[in-house]
């Protein structure tokens, strides 16, 4: 709006300047004016069109991700430019990533104080993405009693990096009032600093939960069938410890084009293909995985694609991934709604959160046996 006035302001100073260019006293003066007032306005007006014809760039969907992955390489090469001034891209300085270099600013849930569940479900999600917060509590993050065992989610948010922090920031503690189930740590959330995130939560359940037997990393986009996994988790023979499963992504190779959402340099990755990890979208892991992630972050340098981070973290630490008893069981994206698909598998990728709604409320609703 205020771009608006300045713009209308202009405009009649301009048209005021332009019915003086005639006047004979002077007119030279009064001509460089007008040039001077209409390149003020040219400008002045480029700047919100520019706003408009060239957003800043926003993460992809990770639809749009997985389209492009599935795509293969040579299709998604296209994607975000890097932030020029991001120390990841800048420096190999494992600092960066280091838990402890950040602090819990929000971390007042009962969960492994008072309460000591069998499995934890963390889930990392910007802060203004209360919608996926709301879908979660209202479906698989208000399962928590499953075949006897304990089971309790919990989000994981960093610093708003744009729109009204104060306002943001209120808003969270607002909503962990009424929860208590919200965990913030002082470092700014953004596409390109998800490795933060996923160390600041191996350090937050290393920290506070050491006795949990499981923990899963899963993201807020998700469908998770808790039973399923639950039953996977008592399945005898499920090792207890140097545990980590998920959907297992063998051989990929390091994207090196600098245009890439993936681009990851040589300086941080020397190999072409990283070794096996599990897709981000969600991974489950025994208590102990944690603490080891961390002190090994230490001598791995940081990349920003966190899920094959972990997979390098992985093979420094010289510990296999564990297949998943069933490929399927982990799915990358199911964007309709198939009873029977969602009945057997642990998760999902969905598009929305009012999606989750549906699909819960249809899975749990009278239907066919599977
Ligand atoms: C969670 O489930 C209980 C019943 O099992 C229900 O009373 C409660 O309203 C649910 N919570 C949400 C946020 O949907
Ligand atoms: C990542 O977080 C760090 C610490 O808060 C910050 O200095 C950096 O600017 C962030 N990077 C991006 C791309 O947001």
């Amino acid at each position: 709006m205020v771009e608006l006035f300045g713009f209308t302001t202009e405009m009649k100073d301009a048209s005021a300047a332009r019915e003086v260019v005639g006047t004979p006293n002077y007119p030279r003066k009064a001509f460089l004016k007008t040039t001077f007032k209409c390149l003020l306005l040219l400008s002045l007006l480029t700047i919100p069109i520019g706003f408009i014809l060239v957003p800043f760039p926003s993460p992809l969907s990770r639809y749009q991700m997985y389209k492009r992955s599935a795509d293969g390489p040579a299709k998604f090469q296209k994607a975000l430019p890097l932030p020029r001034n991001d120390p990841l891209r800048l420096s190999t300085q494992h600092n960066m990533i280091y838990p402890g270099n950040y602090h819990f600013i929000l971390d007042d849930t009962e969960l492994c104080r008072s309460i000591h569940p069998y499995l934890v479900l963390i889930v990392p999600v910007a802060p203004g993405n209360w919608k996926a917060r709301d879908a979660i509590r209202r479906t698989w993050g208000n399962e928590t009693h499953i075949q006897g065992e304990l089971i309790q989610t919990v989000f994981l948010l960093g610093i708003p990096n744009s729109g009204n922090i104060e306002v943001l920031q209120r808003k969270v503690r607002t909503e962990n009032r009424l929860y208590h189930d919200l965990i913030q740590s002082d470092f700014i959330d953004s596409y390109h600093n998800l490795t933060i995130k996923t160390m600041v939560i191996m350090d937050w359940l290393a920290s506070r939960c050491p006795m949990v037997p499981y923990a899963m990393k899963i993201d807020s986009d998700m469908f998770l069938n808790v039973e399923n996994l639950v039953s996977m988790l008592k399945t005898p023979g499920t090792p207890t410890t140097i545990y980590i499963t998920g959907r297992l992504k063998n051989e990929s190779p390091v994207v090196r084009e600098k245009d890439s959402q993936w681009y990851v340099s040589e300086d941080s990755y020397r190999e072409n293909e990283f070794p096996t990890y599990a897709v981000g979208m969600g991974y489950i892991f025994s208590l102990d995985m944690p603490r080891r992630l961390v002190e090994i972050s230490k001598r791995v340098t940081p990349f920003y694609v966190e899920d094959a981070y972990i997979g390098v973290c992985m093979k420094t630490l010289g510990i296999d991934f564990t297949p998943p008893p069933e490929r399927n069981h982990f799915r990358l994206y199911m964007f309709e709604f198939n009873r029977c698909q969602l009945a057997k598998s642990i998760c999902a990728i969905l598009k929305t959160p009012a999606q989750l709604i549906n699909y819960w409320t249809s899975l749990k609703g009278p239907g066919p046996a599977c």
